[in-house]
């Protein structure tokens, strides 16, 4: 039962078990109360609420949920359905690098067969799997909205476009170098620094 009295019924599969009523750290409260305060009707501040959500637990959470939900005069249930229409909202813990392999028209008649082909050989990994030691999941989602660069995916909140191999591969073992800030933060307002040297977009 959520504070406003309705049953939470949602699809368990995949989301964390509330431990009871979520408030999060000021800052964060701040953050969403500047959101809300941007539109005429609370609710459509559901998805940056989401987001900061999604940064505070790490993945979207019943407890997540829930927050959003009671931020917003909104039934659980809604929020659920929101996080749930879109692949940017995990639903389940993911790696610290997390892949996702656009696989819709445009970019499956560039090769995204091949780009998720390559991430099974080289990761050992079959989209929504994460590998042992946390650094790499990977998925295959709908079009990302860069079908002029296909084939294409998005690492954490960074476009890696004319994927091959070779790239690929270059890609890949630069990240496990060095580490770099994938992130955009709804915080911060900002995206993180990104691979040096590798646009954030490129058109060829
Ligand atoms: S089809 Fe892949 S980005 Fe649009």
């Amino acid at each position: 039962m959520t504070d406003n009295g309705q049953v939470f019924h949602i699809n368990t599969r995949g989301i964390l078990p509330s431990k009871g009523p979520v408030s999060l750290p000021e800052e964060l409260e701040k953050r969403a109360d500047h959101f809300i305060k941007q539109y005429p009707q609370s609710r459509s501040a559901v998805m940056p609420l989401l987001y900061i959500a999604q940064e505070h637990f790490g993945v979207i959470t019943q407890a997540g949920v829930e927050w959003v939900a009671k931020k917003l005069s909104m039934p659980p249930v809604q929020v659920w359905e929101v996080a749930t229409f879109y692949t940017m909202y995990y639903k389940k813990p993911v790696g610290k690098y997390h892949i996702q392999v656009c696989r819709t028209l445009p970019c499956a008649l560039s090769g995204a067969r091949k780009v998720s082909e390559f991430l099974y050989k080289k990761l050992g990994l079959a989209p929504g799997e994460v590998t042992k030691d946390g650094m790499w999941s990977f998925e295959e989602v709908e079009c990302l909205g860069s079908c002029g660069t296909a084939p294409m995916c998005q690492i954490n909140d960074v476009f890696f476009e004319n994927l091959t191999d070779e790239k690929l591969t270059k890609i890949l073992s630069r990240i496990e170098k060095e580490k770099p800030d994938l992130r955009f933060s709804t915080v911060r307002d900002e995206l993180g620094a990104g691979l040096e040297g590798c646009p954030k977009s490129e058109i060829i």
